[in-house]
């Protein structure tokens, strides 16, 4: 009997940290273990390869992942478990650990009741909107990422008296942007949690401007409705997933309009998930990796493996991917003590 591990959805830093953490454990134990190339889509493709412990080697510090992701879901794309049962079976899968997001940990919730299949699951996405855990893996990284951006952004909005708006990640949650901006210190940030009165917002940054701070640093998360209360979208992907963003444009040219400021936007982009992990991303895939393996060496399914106050711990992984986690009330609180 094998464990078999794969990772979908969107990318971020940390996946090969656990998936070194898994190989090694499980290799440890004298378990076989094999990866699954590109998400569920190699699971319904046969694309499956054996992983030892040299194959996990030196990986530890990369970016991305080295089985590769995708969005394909077995229940959109194709018959949902009859489409992976031939893959299981010829590999001898008696487990999946799954590293994914909301919706890769519900299509694995799914295959476990419909097929049976074990399944331990690890939470991923820059996100941090999963239930049931203090944090995914690879927030730590994007939040990062941010805050040097914001950092530098600030001394050239200075330089030249400008409005500067940062279009971050983030779906329809606000984590990013909020711990990104109270850590960067952002003189505004938007979430979509909180509803945005623009014409405040204005004479907020007008009024700092006016008292001898004549430049501001804006956080936007992509979810946020804009000025006319919209969500911006870029349409759907191939998968029907929809692609958010634009979102900084709008709010930066309201805010131009307003306050008759120089305004320029930047948006972060993908460079919020690519690139090596945080020494903090390294250490939580690593941690629940192990873990997960053990688990996965104990027979035990329906799970997912959390960080909670310090400790890795095994959730119930249907109710952990049941709904968005939105902000912490009290980030938003925090945040708003700084605001212009
Ligand atoms: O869920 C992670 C995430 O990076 C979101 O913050 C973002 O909206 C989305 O994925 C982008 O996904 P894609 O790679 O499909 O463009």
């Amino acid at each position: 009997m094998a464990i078999g591990v794969l990772t979908a959805g969107g990318d971020c830093p940390g996946l090969n940290a656990a998936i070194r953490g898994v190989v090694a454990r499980a290799t440890d134990a004298g378990a076989d273990v094999v990866g699954i190339e590109s998400g569920w889509d190699g699971l319904m493709g046969g694309e499956i390869r054996a992983l030892t412990r040299d194959d996990v080697r030196g990986i530890l510090a990369m970016g991305g992942t080295i089985l590769g992701t995708s969005r394909t879901d077995p229940y959109l794309q194709g018959e949902g478990y009859a489409s992976v049962a031939p893959a299981i079976q010829e590999w001898n899968i008696e487990t999946l650990v799954v590293i994914g997001g909301d919706g890769s940990l519900r299509t694995a919730s799914r295959l476990e009741r419909d097929g049976g299949v074990k399944i331990v699951g690890i939470p991923k996405t820059i996100d941090n909107d999963i239930g049931d855990t203090d944090y995914t893996l690879g927030f730590h990284t994007a939040v990062q990422i941010v805050v040097d951006a914001i950092d530098r952004l600030t001394t050239t909005a200075e330089a030249h008296n400008r409005v500067m708006v940062v279009e971050v990640m983030g779906r329809t949650t606000g984590w990013i942007a909020a711990a990104a901006g109270i850590a960067g210190g952002a003189e505004a940030i938007l979430v979509p949690e909180r509803d945005v009165d623009y014409a405040e917002l204005a004479s907020r940054i007008e009024k700092r401007h006016r008292t001898g701070h004549d430049y501001s640093v804006v956080v936007v998360a992509e979810g946020v409705a804009g000025p006319e209360g919209d969500t911006t979208t870029r349409g759907s992907d191939a998968f029907g997933y929809e692609m958010l963003g634009g979102v900084g444009d709008k709010v930066a040219a309201d805010l131009a309009e307003r306050t008759g400021f120089e305004t320029r936007v930047t948006t972060l982009g993908y460079l919020q998930r690519g690139g090596t992990p945080t020494a903090f991303d390294r250490l939580l895939g690593t941690r629940l990796g192990v873990k997960a393996a053990e688990l996965a060496l104990e027979g035990r399914t329906g799970v997912m493996m959390a960080a909670k106050g310090g400790e890795i711990r095994a959730v119930d992984l249907a109710r952990a991917c049941e709904e968005i986690r939105d902000l912490d009330t009290e980030l938003i609180e925090v945040a708003g003590w700084f605001v212009a």
